[in-house]
């Protein structure tokens, strides 16, 4: 397990999602269709709101409308930037990827710590949680406002589009980056849902849990977390077609499925949705004959692409991004409850390869 990636070895605790390998993931142990039915939409029998995600995430139940609607707002009042953060990320090439220039953002978001100024005034650790759940919602809250910025400065000549009062979290992000279709809000929603959160094992959940366990506020964290999931092995992975197989999933993921789903009620005819269609007929049998995959079905990733795609969102380098910006989501919810349990500063054991075939000669 040490010299595998740890791959199935319990380490930590995780709150917010557990991932069975055959079920795919459950948020506080809803899962995917179930959070469909049970989560508040913007119109009855609509995509969750991600709001009401983060509501289950954090208190572990459902919220009503009424109150998602006053977390929307909520949200809305924190997601001013400030101005240098700009200027960071302007400091950049336009060239550079939009992952790096997401990453500088948050960082220089950090300023801004909560958490940082009531440490220094020296709060009890009793109180951490509070500091830190405002720099969560702070950060969860301009997530968004940067990463469209990023994706404007990039791909449409820096000409911005400012946040609108009237709409909620996923539809905002969706009207900042320029799409403003219906089914593209609808998109939007449940592409920030289902992406918020793969319990605490995988790399960018694990990164921020192990950076927070320094003390490091939210915005430090979040950022290490951001740069784990700009790996071609994690997040960088969506900017890619194939999207086949998983660390821990030995099923189709149900990320997968209600894309599918999806593309099914709004885009039947598209023929990029044709085509991943055909390749989960064809490639699982292929795949499984090689004798040697674990999981030939298809992962979240093998989705997302083409429904973006299909609404104009083509510039695959930035996919990355929205992951992130959904990520942010679960990842602060562990966050506060990481300070809220008084959980200690990660610091596990490690061996040399030498202690190791010490171990083994021993055990034989
Ligand atoms: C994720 O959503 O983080 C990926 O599916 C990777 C993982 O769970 O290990």
């Amino acid at each position: 397990m040490v010299i595998g990636g740890m791959r199935g070895m319990t380490g930590l605790l995780w709150e917010p999602s557990l991932l069975d390998p055959d079920e795919g993931i459950r948020f506080r142990g809803l899962s995917i269709p179930e959070c469909q039915k049970v989560l508040p939409a913007a119109k009855p029998g609509g995509e969750p709101l991600p709001e009401g995600l983060l509501w289950l995430l954090l208190t572990g139940k459902v919220p009503s409308k009424e109150q998602v609607d006053v977390l929307s707002k909520e949200l809305r009042s924190r997601a001013t930037v400030p101005e240098h953060v700009y200027k960071a990320i302007s400091a950049l090439p336009v060239t550079a990827h939009p992952m790096t220039q997401f990453a500088t953002g948050v960082m220089a978001l950090q300023v801004q710590s909560e958490f940082q100024k009531a440490y220094e005034k020296g709060i009890s650790k009793s109180k951490y949680w509070e500091p830190t759940y405002e720099d969560s919602l702070n950060l969860i809250a301009q997530v968004p406002v940067l990463a469209s910025y990023i994706y404007r400065r990039v791909y449409k000549d820096g000409q911005v589009i400012p946040m609108d009062d009237s709409l909620d979290y996923g539809a905002n992000f969706s009207h900042m980056l320029g799409f403003d279709s219906p089914k593209m809000l609808e998109l939007m929603r449940l592409y920030v849902t289902i992406h918020t959160d793969h319990e605490g094992g995988n790399v960018s959940a694990h990164t921020a849990h192990l950076v927070a366990s320094a003390l490091s506020d939210p915005y430090l964290s979040f950022a290490a977390a951001l740069n784990g999931l700009a790996g071609p092995l994690h997040g960088l992975a969506n900017q890619v077609v194939p999207g086949f197989g998983h660390g821990v999933l030995r099923k189709t993921d149900p990320r997968y499925m209600c894309q599918r789903e999806f593309a099914l009620k709004h885009l039947p005819d598209d023929p990029l949705f044709q085509l991943v269609s055909k390749l989960y007929q064809v490639v699982p049998p292929i795949l499984t004959e090689l004798g040697k995959v674990k999981n030939p079905w298809p992962n979240v990733d093998a989705h997302s692409g083409v429904l973006l795609n299909h609404f104009g969102l083509t510039e695959a380098r930035y996919f990355t991004v929205l992951f992130g910006v959904s990520r942010s989501i679960g990842i602060c919810s562990q966050l506060i409850w990481d300070r809220a349990l008084g959980l200690p500063l990660e610091r596990p054991k490690s061996v040399t390869m030498e202690s190791l075939e010490n171990y083994c000669k021993k055990a034989a």
